[in-house]
């Protein structure tokens, strides 16, 4: 039997400054001492490993939409494409450490959804059936760190719109990964943010054991 791997998905370039990713960190080290045999991977998207999806990786897109083949350095461009996949597909088990930025994601996090959502890696289409999820059926589930520092649950929309938590499971359910688990850090401005912040590493803990 293989080892389960786990990878952490890691989007904010704060590094040890960083509230998810010390959330992350307390989820890792709980996950560790429930799944000793597991196999760990940080994945920092921030350390240059995310290609460029621009005009070649586009083109290249829209010719295997066509049935075609990419070509020169579309061709170099769906191969990049193709490697960042078989990375994220490594793992069944995935924890991915999130800040809301303006929002929504930081940009590094869509550059890699736009790298990786392919025809025939992520998903298919049907004209009349739509969208089937490739990534359906092969074990994986998600555990996901949710910081903001503005917007808070309950708070309203003068505080900012949650498309952070919302767009990202949309994504993930695109794909086929529809078990996920929510860890959330949102301390507002005028909350306990101490208090919150232990609210959420204990939670991040008991997560990471039942995961
Ligand atoms: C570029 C940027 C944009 C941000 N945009 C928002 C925002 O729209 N709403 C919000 O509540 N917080 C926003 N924040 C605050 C962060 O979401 C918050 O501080 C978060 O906990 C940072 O996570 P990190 O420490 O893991 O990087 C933003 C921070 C940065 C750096």
């Amino acid at each position: 039997m293989t080892a389960t791997r786990l990878m952490h998905i890691a989007a904010s370039p704060r590094g040890s400054a960083s509230e998810s990713r010390q959330i992350a960190e307390t989820f890792l080290d709980a996950y560790r001492e429930a799944h000793p045999a597991s196999v760990i991977e940080t994945w920092d998207l921030w350390d240059g490993s995310v290609p460029e999806f621009g005009p070649a990786a586009a083109a290249a897109k829209m010719a295997v939409f066509a049935g075609d083949t990419p070509r020169g350095e579309g061709a170099a461009a769906w191969q990049a494409a193709k490697s960042a996949f078989a990375r994220f597909d490594s793992a069944e088990h995935l924890l991915f450490s999130i800040p809301m930025w303006n929002a929504g994601i930081p940009y590094i996090l869509k550059q890699l959804i736009d790298v990786i959502s392919q025809p025939g890696m992520v998903f298919g289409v049907d004209p009349h059936r739509g969208y089937s999820h490739l990534l359906h059926g092969k074990g994986k589930k998600a555990a996901v760190i949710y910081t903001s520092a503005v917007w808070g649950p309950g708070l309203g929309s003068t505080f900012g719109t949650n498309f952070q938590s919302t767009y990202f499971e949309d994504w993930l359910r695109w794909t086929g990964i529809t078990n996920i688990t929510q860890i959330r850090y949102h301390p507002t401005l005028t909350g306990a943010a101490d208090e919150e912040r232990r609210r959420a590493h204990a939670n991040a803990r008991e997560r990471a054991h039942t995961f």
